[in-house]
């Protein structure tokens, strides 16, 4: 079945133990947060002190998306509060480096990639990867319009993970409406983030059952 990650982006923060409570009811799978330190993205969001906040207030996994340079040298401060660490191919540290280190310390290794980025140069670490993320946006913003060339790579990734017998996730994260999630599932994507399309559906409930469903 699809996992549903709902970015809480967009959420106001002061009021977010019971959107907590709402998405678990709700059969969210995990919850996606992401963080931004206005160098990797231009913008900035949170960081530590509110991821220790949520994971106070819920069961469920946190999904932690790092946009912030130089990544490993947080590696191990977010992995306190992670089940799922995330960092960008592209934020210059070494990817087989902090991919191991991030399983060392019990968490779940994400590799993420930008939309212009060739997926093919992430096919050497797929071994120590437990999911990867294809951004379907820039990142740094959400509300943005799905990129279609995602659907490629998602498909691409798909297949060499069948054929190098590879228990990987891939998720998508940026613009996810009714209609992208279905074209992502259909091309393999198995973890969908969705921010705007949850949050601003007026039924939270049911547009996570549906994006489950798909
Ligand atoms: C963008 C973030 C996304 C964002 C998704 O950099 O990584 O997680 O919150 O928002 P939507 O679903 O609204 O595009
Ligand atoms: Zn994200």
């Amino acid at each position: 079945m699809i996992k549903v990650s709902p970015s809480i982006l967009g959420v106001d923060f002061l009021n977010l133990a019971p959107q907590l409570e709402i998405l678990k009811t709700a059969g969210a799978d995990m919850i996606h947060i992401d963080v931004m330190d206005g160098n990797f993205v231009p913008n900035i969001s949170l960081g530590m002190p509110v991821i220790n906040s949520i994971k106070m207030h819920t069961t469920l996994p946190l999904d932690v998306h790092l946009m912030i340079d130089q990544p490993q040298r947080y590696i191990k401060d977010f992995a306190k509060a992670a089940d799922i660490l995330g960092f960008h191919y592209e934020a210059g540290s070494p990817v087989r480096q902090t991919l191991a280190e991030i399983r060392q310390l019990g968490c779940k290794s994400c590799l993420t990639i930008k939309p212009k980025t060739d997926v093919h140069e992430i096919f050497e670490f797929l071994e120590l990867c437990d999911m990867v993320l294809v951004m379907s946006v820039e990142p740094g913003f959400g509300g943005q319009s799905f990129i279609m060339n995602s659907l490629d790579k998602l498909s691409a990734l798909k297949i060499e993970c069948e054929n190098r017998n590879l228990s990987v996730d891939f998720e998508v994260d940026g613009g996810i409406n009714s209609e992208t999630a279905k074209l992502a599932v259909d091309a393999g994507a198995t973890v969908l983030v969705a921010g705007n399309y949850i949050f601003n559906s007026g039924d939270i409930a049911k547009t996570v059952k549906h994006l489950k469903s798909l």
